[in-house]
This record gives structure tokens, sequence and C-alpha cells, in this order.
């Protein structure tokens, strides 16, 4: 199995690079108006968004900055293919400006865009990014009425380009299986509310360059990709910064394209590929191991999981699980300017699968797991008899 990804130094308002009709999924974050760190940037792209913040009309600044994110909202959906979906993580902004201290509100001025360009909303997720840092507490401290709510949580708004997907052919349905996320996964990942990525994975450290970008979490990208698409299909990051879902796409088995109008990022986006492949494959790791420590914890307190997965012979909860399998990278080499290939191995990993089984085996073998549940198979027609 093989993926590409391609980055565009280029300004995302005009994608003609991609076909109509192309792109599987869209996972992104813009830069966020209002929030001061990104002034510069809308001021560069349109002179009135300057003149806007100069005179400091910062309803009309608000607006004119949407403008410009709008058009690339318009190539999105141009570029999704039906049934493709688009993650779009954003934050609202509070400012004071003027001495008038206000929220102004992106994730609700991106979305009702959305639904005029002609996408499908759907239930979005909140990104909650706790945080103890003592200003946190805006306005008058203790004393009513100018003291305001903390503003701790990002939004991930989740659309669709017309209906459902459809997986119509066997090879269609057969990725989808091999590309479903584990029972315990899904518990978290399709909840409304992420509580707290900051434990998890981080791309790269804090370097000045992953500040500068506002970079999200590893896991943001790599849970969406998961969950919105398959292997082999084709991710887009309008706004792709330091490449994060790139990463996200590459440690999936995606394909990816990426637009990007600050060159200075180059090297951040595709560094060492040893680097990139050791990274994708450590994140599998991780997967392995949560899965494997779930099961544990699960016989220890709930008894025998039902179902056996094929690629890595370990307990499941579900028979949709049985065909998942995280495809190890083997190599990264570039292909033409800006893009990479990628290869992946077919066979799962097995170190710490092995030590694990053994384990597992002495306690409470698979073999028996597997005559229980024939034995309760065969009883099934009474049972539901008796119900
Ligand atoms: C919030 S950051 C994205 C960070 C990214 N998710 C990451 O993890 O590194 C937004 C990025 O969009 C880029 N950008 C802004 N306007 C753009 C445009 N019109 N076309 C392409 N890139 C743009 C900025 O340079 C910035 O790197």
């Amino acid at each position: 199995m093989k993926t590409r990804h391609h980055t565009y130094f280029e300004n995302s308002k005009n994608m003609a690079a991609i076909p109509s009709n192309s792109v599987d999924l869209v996972v992104t974050s813009p830069p966020y108006p209002m929030i001061e760190i990104w002034d510069r940037m809308f001021a560069e792209q349109h002179l009135q968004i300057r003149n806007a913040l100069k005179s400091r009309k910062s309803l009309l600044a608000f607006e004119l900055m949407h403008n410009q994110l709008d058009e690339i909202w318009r190539e999105i959906h141009r570029v999704l293919k039906d049934g493709g979906m688009a993650c779009i993580n954003v934050g609202d902004a509070a400012r004071t400006i003027n001495d008038n201290f206000m929220l102004y509100p992106n994730h609700a001025r991106i979305l009702s865009y959305l639904i005029k360009v002609g996408f499908n909303t759907l239930p979005l997720i909140l990104w909650r990014k706790q945080t103890n840092a003592p200003n946190k507490f805006m306005g008058s401290g203790m004393l009513p009425s100018g003291a305001y709510v903390t503003l701790e949580h990002e939004y991930i708004l989740i659309l669709r380009k017309g209906p459902k997907r459809e997986f119509k052919t066997d090879a269609e349905k057969k990725i989808r299986r091999e590309s479903a996320l584990f029972w315990e996964e899904r518990n978290i990942w399709y909840s409304d509310v992420w509580l707290d990525l900051k434990g998890t994975l981080q791309k790269l450290d804090s370097s000045s360059s992953r500040l500068r970008s506002a970079a999200f979490p590893f896991d943001v990208p790599y849970r969406l990709i998961n969950m919105f698409s398959v292997k082999g299909d084709t991710v887009l990051d309008p706004f792709l910064g330091t490449g994060t879902s790139m990463w996200a796409a590459i440690a999936t088995a995606r394909n990816s394209i990426g637009f990007e109008i600050d060159q200075s990022f180059r090297n951040e986006i595709l560094p060492d590929t040893d680097v990139l492949v050791k990274f994708a494959n450590q994140k599998i790791r991780d997967r392995i191991e949560h899965h494997l420590e779930f099961v544990q914890k699960r016989l220890e307190t709930k008894g025998q999981l039902k179902y056996i997965n094929k690629f890595y012979k370990f307990p499941v909860m579900t028979r949709q699980e049985t065909e998942l399998i995280l495809n190890p990278l083997v190599t990264i080499a570039e292909f033409g300017e800006n893009t990479v290939e990628v290869v992946y191995s077919c066979k799962p990993h097995s170190d710490g699968i092995q030590a694990w089984k053994e384990d597992f085996k002495a306690q409470n073998n698979i073999s028996n797991l597997k005559k229980r549940r024939s034995k309760k198979k065969s009883q099934r027609p009474i049972q539901q008899k008796l119900l």
C-alpha cells in the first residue's frame, strides 16, 4: 500500500490545481479572525482590513477577515466529493477594542456561511482546552457584574457535502472494515466534548515556529481522519501551517494535499523522513498498547470479550473491529518537488503484542474464548425463545 502527500506553497483562495469533486475529507484550522496574532496576516491580505483595524472598527474588521476565509470555504465545497466531510477547528476571540470588551463569534460566523455555501451541518465537537493561567478569569473579579466567564474551549465544526457516503463494492466495504477504530476509542472520539488533549503525543516540541503557527495537537487531525475517512482517501488542509494534518494523514495511510502561504514552514511540514516513520509507527504502537490495556481491564472487571481480531489475534469488543488493522510505515521517500510517497506494510506490528499474547494465553487462553463463543452461538435460539 502507498500514499502520496503534496504541499502547495500558495494561497488556498485559489485551489485550481485540485479538480472538483476529488477530495474525501478536509481537516483544517484557519487563522482565527480578531485574535491578535493573526491581525498582521489578515491586514497583509487586504488593505481594507488594515484600515479597519487601524481605525478600530472592530465589527468591520471581523467581517472583512471572514470575507477572506469565505473564499476558501467556497473552494473546499467545490473540491470535496459528494458525501465528503469537512472538519474545521476554530476558536472565538475575546478582545477589548475602544474600551469595549466583546466576543467575536468566529465559529457562528463560519458555520452560517458554510450553510449558505451548501454544506450540511452535523453535530460538532467542543474541544475543552482547560487552563490554569492566572488571567483566565476576565473582568471585575469577584465583583458583579463586569466579570466574564472563561474562554477555555474551541470548536471543531463538522460538515458534509451532500448525502451520506456509500460503500458499495466489495473492495470499498473491505477497506472500510480495515479502517475501523477500537470500540473504546469510539466512545471518546465520537463524544461531543473532547476534554483534554494535553497528554497526547505532540508532533514537535514547543519550538518558536510551532507557537507562531498555533499548531493543533497531533491527535486532533489524527482522530478526525480516522473518524471521517478510510485508508487510501485524500485529505486536504488548506491552512497547513506546520503540517500536522499531513503527518496525521501519513500515519493513517491516507493521501494528503496541503496549502500553506508561508514558505518558512517548509522544513517543519516534511522534516527528516526517518523522524516521520518513527513518529507514525510509535503512534500505532501506542494505540495497540492502549487497546491491550483496555482488554486487560475489561477481562478483570467484566469478563470475556466476544470477538477476536483477525490480524492481531487479540480480543475486541465488536464484530466491526475484527478486520481493523493499523498499517505500519516502511519508508517515506521524496517524489518530486514538495511531494513524498509513503510505503506501508500489510502486516501488523508484532512487537509488544507477542508478549501480551503469552500472558493472556497463560491466564485465560484465546482458544477457550473461541470455544465458549461457539457454544454460546449454538445456545442462541434457546436463549431467544426464553426471552
Ligand atoms: C492556525 S494555522 C494552522 C496550523 C496547523 N493546523 C498546524 O497544526 O500547524 C493557519 C495557517 O494558515 C496559513 N494561511 C493563512 N491564510 C492562508 C491562505 N489564504 N492560504 C494558505 N495558507 C494560509 C498561515 O500561514 C498559518 O500557517
